[in-house]
């Protein structure tokens, strides 16, 4: 029998109301909550995620928490995320794909009770700065208190985000009485709700009586978006981009699908504000795949004198052209959720600084002293931890004490470097957008694109090899394109499509487009390029050329820094040579690559790509 629970819905939009009788009739939660943002309801949770034992306070950190997750729920799961689209051919050869009817099924029967014994929260939440243009808004149920407060760090989140889902549904009402008095109705507002839905459970229904355990979690997983309907089902995991859907399946695979039908961007890149002496301040996007430093570009400490970066995000840009022609970004996020091993003192300074309090560390390692530690916070790791999964652990145990993919989850404002107008509504207008990931070989340190269209081919052409960011095999080389890869809500083929098409624009003044590469490795298998701090001596050659003031070399993969600021660096004329060289016979060996990534997308591959792959191998000669 089912029992079902007095569902008061405190809000004045209908369909908010509607739909969260409706999921909690399906999956009967013994509770309801709707989260306001509050501290106290912050405090109120975390506590209870402490008695629970899903956290452990802190001793070290003020308001900080560490979690362990199930060992088995560590990671995004790409072969369990789906892409619902009506036909198979709009999710396109990199997406998994089920029909929505049966996806429906499915989770008609996987949601059917499957939060009985457990608190079900509604998270309103808003994606950007409140009430901006740019801005987005959604609503996440969810049966984990671990999600709830972690949503308040991701996103504005709260009462805040629902009044403004309220206002937008008492603006669309206006719209539509308004409408049926002039007997027509305006599409955009009639096709989609005022909110994007988002469901998500651990996938562990608690049965009467039964302990609950620290981390809840099913072995059935399904990470799932209905682009047409702008809906995300999420099942069986509490993990970060599985769990916290205003983060990859909304700001990345939803909106990407919204982007393409809009005509903006939704984007896997980190956005920062580079001055140089000079004062004129330009602002700049970069994709790398996960895990390949966009967190650490994002915050560089710069080696030249007299340069400064601050940071506007450090994983997604949403952005649209102004009445300027220019492309303008935001961030949609409130917060950062980075991996934890390699972010250190040498690294990192400025994410270590974020980290001081009101942060989430999700499977780092325990001090003895009530902090936390993973492999790069310090050179020296402590003589005893507890590792990540609970064990003692010595710098002598076989192990990592940390999970390659642990995480911080930790507010964007605590940020040292945080730029003034991270959370400007209109944004920031872009100068550049660089490409990159990781590659031991051939790729060099940086390249200018020849135009647009080749800047597209560049994007369409990122590779990168594998990181702990995803389950799978470290190192081995795939394509990533745009690094959108997990992330790209729709066909790729289209994608690259779209891309050509902003920039088209009429009017568009576009950023110029680069590709960088930190990862070369020499003979010994070691790193040349120094990276972090100095990469600001390639952010110097990117700006000098937009102001015009560098030589740059035409090469058969596109422009070439003539006279990169290497001063004080520690490289021999070799390694440069290495770094700022174009190998014809390993680059066709890479162009021999291209084909077979592209054929996958058939038709729905822009021609103009295979043009350019045609100038690349004339180019070759
Ligand atoms: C995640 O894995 O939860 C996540 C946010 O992905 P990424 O590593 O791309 O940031
Ligand atoms: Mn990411
Ligand atoms: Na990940």
């Amino acid at each position: 029998m089912s029992v079902s629970v007095e569902v008061d819905a405190p809000t004045t939009n209908a369909e908010l109301a509607a739909w969260v009788r409706e999921i909690a009739a399906l999956t009967q939660p013994d509770r309801i909550e709707w989260c306001d943002g509050s501290e106290e309801e912050w405090t109120r949770l975390t506590n209870l995620l402490v008695e629970q034992g899903t956290l452990t306070r802190l001793a070290a950190r003020p308001n900080s928490f560490y979690a362990k997750s199930d060992p088995s729920d560590v990671a995004r799961v790409e072969d369990r995320t789906y892409i619902c689209s009506e036909r198979e051919e709009d999710a396109g050869p990199t997406n998994n794909w089920i029909a929505p009817a049966e996806m429906r099924q499915t989770f008609g029967e996987l949601f059917r009770g499957c939060m009985r014994g457990r608190t079900m929260y509604v998270v309103p939440f808003c994606m950007g700065p409140l009430g901006g243009e740019i801005s987005q808004l959604g609503v996440e149920i969810t049966d984990s208190a671990y999600v709830a407060v972690s949503m308040r760090v991701m996103t504005r989140m709260g009462d805040r985000a629902l009044r403004l889902i309220e206002d937008r549904g008492a603006a669309r009402q206006a719209g539509e009485s308004e409408g049926r008095a002039n007997g027509g109705r305006s599409k955009r507002d009639h096709e989609h709700s005022d909110f994007v839905k988002a469901v998500h459970s651990v996938g562990a229904p608690l049965e009467s009586g039964a302990a609950d355990k620290p981390w809840p979690c099913s072995s059935t997983k399904y990470i799932s978006h209905f682009p047409e309907t702008r809906e995300i089902w999420s099942y069986g995991s509490g993990y970060g981009g599985n769990a916290l859907l205003g983060k990859k399946c909304y700001a990345l695979r939803i909106a990407s699908v919204m982007a393409r039908d809009e005509g903006w961007l939704a984007e896997h890149m980190l956005i920062l504000k580079l001055t140089p002496p000079s004062g004129e301040t330009r602002y700049i996007a970069a994709a790398f795949p996960s895990a390949c430093g966009k967190t650490n570009l994002a915050m560089l400490q710069p080696t030249i004198p007299g340069w400064k970066v601050e940071t506007i995000g450090d994983d997604i840009a949403w952005m649209r052209f102004g009445d300027d022609g220019r492309l303008h970004a935001i961030n949609p996020e409130a917060g950062f959720f980075g991996v934890a091993p390699g972010t250190g003192e040498v690294t990192n300074a400025n994410a270590v600084k974020t980290l001081w309090g009101n942060s989430i560390f999700t499977n780092v390692a325990l001090t003895d002293d009530g902090d936390v530690w993973w492999e790069g916070l310090t050179d020296e790791p402590p003589a005893h931890l507890t590792d990540w999964k609970g064990r003692s652990w010595t710098p002598d145990s076989d192990e990592p004490a940390a999970h390659p993919n642990a995480r911080f989850t930790t507010p964007a404002s605590q940020c040292p470097t945080i730029a003034p107008e991270w959370q400007d509504p209109k944004g920031v207008p872009i100068s550049a957008i660089l490409f990159g990931g990781r590659r031991a070989t051939a790729v060099p340190l940086v390249t200018e694109s020849l135009s647009w269209e080749h800047g597209v081919f560049l994007g369409a052409n990122v590779a990168s090899e594998k990181t702990a960011a995803a389950e799978g095999k470290v190192g081995e080389l795939r394509y990533d394109p745009f690094a959108m890869l997990p992330f790209c809500g729709y066909n790729m083929g289209d994608y690259f499509g779209h891309w050509l098409k902003i920039g088209r624009r009429p009017g568009a003044e576009l950023p110029r487009i680069f590709y960088v590469n930190w990862f070369r490795k020499n003979a010994d298998g070691q790193f040349i390029w120094p990276g972090f701090g100095e990469n600001t001596r390639v952010l110097k050659w990117i700006v000098d050329r937009l102001n015009g003031e560098a030589e740059a070399v035409p090469t058969p993969i596109g422009l070439l820094p003539g006279d990169l600021d290497t001063d004080g660096l520690d490289l021999s004329d070799e390694d440069l040579r290495t770094l700022l060289t174009v190998d014809r016979d390993v680059w066709r060996e890479e162009a021999a690559l291209i084909p077979g990534h592209f054929d996958k997308f058939g038709a729905h591959l822009p021609k103009e790509l295979w043009e350019e792959y045609n100038a690349l191998l004339d180019r070759l000669g």
